[in-house]
């Protein structure tokens, strides 16, 4: 392990350090109004929603280490009290990174990025029209990070009046991440892009309490072949449930093993074990693995307890 101390490593490579270990970070595209009236776009990957109850994100602008220079977005922000943020597709990449260049103040970067403005209703500034998200924002508060020890980081709070979401992003009148094809900033230079098969679903337990790890069988706890997670979803019961005798039971007239593990089918592999009489520790570990791959924590635990009979409650 490498470890920095913030205080002793120059900023230049504090920021990539930094950023790429929080990330993926979404990227914020606002569009603000400077007092002239010149709309100006940019996109931030320091923000975030803090509270949805009122909505609040933030963003964070900061001032140029390099020159000095204050971002016009932080300018304008505080100047007129408004902005719009506008979610960032893979479709407009090429645009969002055109929109980051330094084009002088009161420069429209909709027009260089070929974007289209699309009337907010609470708010003198447009959205991104091509974005299917965007919110309207109010400007509640700047704070100035450590510029007394030279730093130049801001936190901008904004309250969100309104938000526009596309139907085309829209399944069963949920918002879909599948749907959105969301890109995120990553440390450095990288970037991820969020397509369909790298979205799932894990609902939070709320209140209720697995059993956790500290219960878990010794067996089950030390397994080679078991992992982190399969023990996380054999941890999240809320107890050990009961043995059921019949699950020995061949149900099948599967005869291999691997055949069957390949093929995702673990209760026909589990029949081929106990068909085959391979009913060893670690066969019935895998098997219970596979079943662990499909979600079905229950069967993972019948077929411990085959592995570790006096394990069963
Ligand atoms: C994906 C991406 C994320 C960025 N995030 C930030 C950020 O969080 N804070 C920041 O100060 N600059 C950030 N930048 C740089 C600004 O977009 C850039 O300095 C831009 O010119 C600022 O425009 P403005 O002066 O018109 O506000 C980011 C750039 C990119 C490409």
């Amino acid at each position: 392990m490498i470890t920095y101390d913030p205080a002793t490593v120059p900023h230049s490579q504090m920021h990539g350090i930094l950023l790429s270990g929080v990330a993926p970070r979404p990227i914020a595209f606002v569009a603000s109004r400077s007092p002239q009236g010149d709309v100006n776009l940019a996109p931030f990957s320091f923000f975030n929603a803090f509270a949805s109850k009122p909505p609040v994100v933030a963003i964070g602008p900061a001032v140029s280490v390099r020159s000095g220079k204050v971002k016009d977005t932080w300018r304008n922000i505080l100047d007129t009290g408004e902005c719009t943020i506008s979610a960032v597709t893979h479709g407009m990449l090429h645009q969002m990174n055109l929109a980051a260049a330094e084009y002088p103040h009161g420069t429209d970067e909709f027009v260089k990025a070929g974007l289209t403005k699309a009337n907010a209703e609470t708010v003198g500034v447009p959205y991104v029209a091509e974005s299917p998200f965007a919110m309207e924002c109010r400007f509640i508060q700047n704070i100035e990070l450590f510029r007394d020890e030279g730093g130049n980081g801001n936190i901008m709070l904004l309250r969100v009046h309104r938000i526009h979401v596309k139907e085309s992003i829209l399944t069963d009148g949920k918002i879909d991440p599948r749907k959105m094809d969301l890109v995120a900033r990553m440390g450095y230079h990288w970037y991820a892009r969020v397509t369909p098969d790298v979205c799932f679903e894990l609902p939070q337990p709320g209140e209720k309490l697995g059993i956790g790890f500290d219960a878990l069988p010794e067996s089950i706890r030390t397994s080679p072949i078991l992992t982190s997670n399969d023990r996380g979803m054999l941890a999240s019961v809320l107890s050990m449930p009961p043995r059921e005798e019949t699950f020995a039971t061949v149900q099948s007239n599967a005869d291999s093993i691997e055949h069957e593990l390949i093929a995702r089918n673990p209760r026909s592999a589990l029949d081929a074990a106990l068909r085959m009489g391979k009913t060893d520790i670690w066969t019935l570990h895998r098997i219970a693995r596979a079943f662990l791959q499909l979600g079905d924590v229950g069967s993972a635990w019948q077929t411990l307890y085959l592995a570790h009979p006096d394990v069963a409650p």
